[in-house]
């Protein structure tokens, strides 16, 4: 390999694999959020509904229909990031460690706008932020599935106390990664040099 073509692969931030995941992933959580609150609307929980204009499906049936399919491109996305996180070391080095002091110390420091991006090293409330999703969107797929197959999976619908207590599960779930889309992509979009790395893998240069 010669020296500019090592200088090239040394300089990738995020993997293509990590980034192709990613997308798919952020496209997959969308579709399921959409067309959830459609769902949610025909029967609705608590003393509201979602604006019409901000559902996906049109109608009921339309809704869960884009449910179940984004539910396996999910599903299967999301055990694919798991097992390239495991087995290539990538949550070990990226994620860890999570001690909660330098994890406050760190949010406090991104919200003020102090925070330091380091290219290829999350701070501790990025770290938090991404574990905190990613256990959000694993809680949705068990609470969903709970609420899907009550009778197949009455044990896990047991364990989530019934099936009324599982939608809750499911609609804090949702709720959950909404409040994270809106901070992640607030961030992504806020912080010079954070977003480009996760479209072409390489660090943004100072011209
Ligand atoms: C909608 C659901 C989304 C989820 C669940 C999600 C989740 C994540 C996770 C877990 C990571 C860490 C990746 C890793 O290193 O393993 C990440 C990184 C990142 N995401 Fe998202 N993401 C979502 C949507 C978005 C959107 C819409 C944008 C852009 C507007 C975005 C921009 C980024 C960027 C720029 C990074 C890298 C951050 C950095 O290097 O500091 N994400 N995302």
């Amino acid at each position: 390999m010669s020296a500019g073509a090592a200088r090239k692969s040394d300089d990738i931030l995020h993997p293509l694999l990590l980034r192709i995941v990613h997308w798919i992933n952020a496209f997959a959580v969308i579709v399921m959020i959409l067309s959830g609150w459609r769902i949610y609307n025909a029967s609705p929980l608590f003393g509201f509904e979602f604006p019409v204009g901000f559902t996906l499906g049109g109608w009921l049936a339309g809704a869960l229909a884009w449910h179940f399919a984004a539910m396996w491109l999910l599903g299967l996305n999301l055990l694919a990031y798991i097992l390239y996180g495991i087995l290539t070391g990538h949550f070990r080095r990226r994620f860890l460690p999570l001690w909660p002091g330098p994890v406050l110390q760190d949010l406090k420091d991104a919200f003020a706008g102090r925070a330091v991006h380091a290219p290829g090293r999350y701070h501790g409330g990025q770290r938090a932020a991404y574990v905190f999703a990613i256990l959000s969107i694993i809680l949705a797929i068990v609470s969903g599935l709970a609420i899907w197959k009550p009778v197949q999976l009455q044990e896990l619908t047991a364990l989530m106390g019934g099936f009324e207590a599982a939608r809750r599960v499911h609609f804090f779930a949702m709720g959950a990664l909404v409040f994270f889309i809106v901070l992640h992509v607030g961030f992504a979009v806020g912080v010079k040099g954070v977003l480009k790395p996760m479209i072409t893998g390489r660090p943004e240069r100072a011209e």
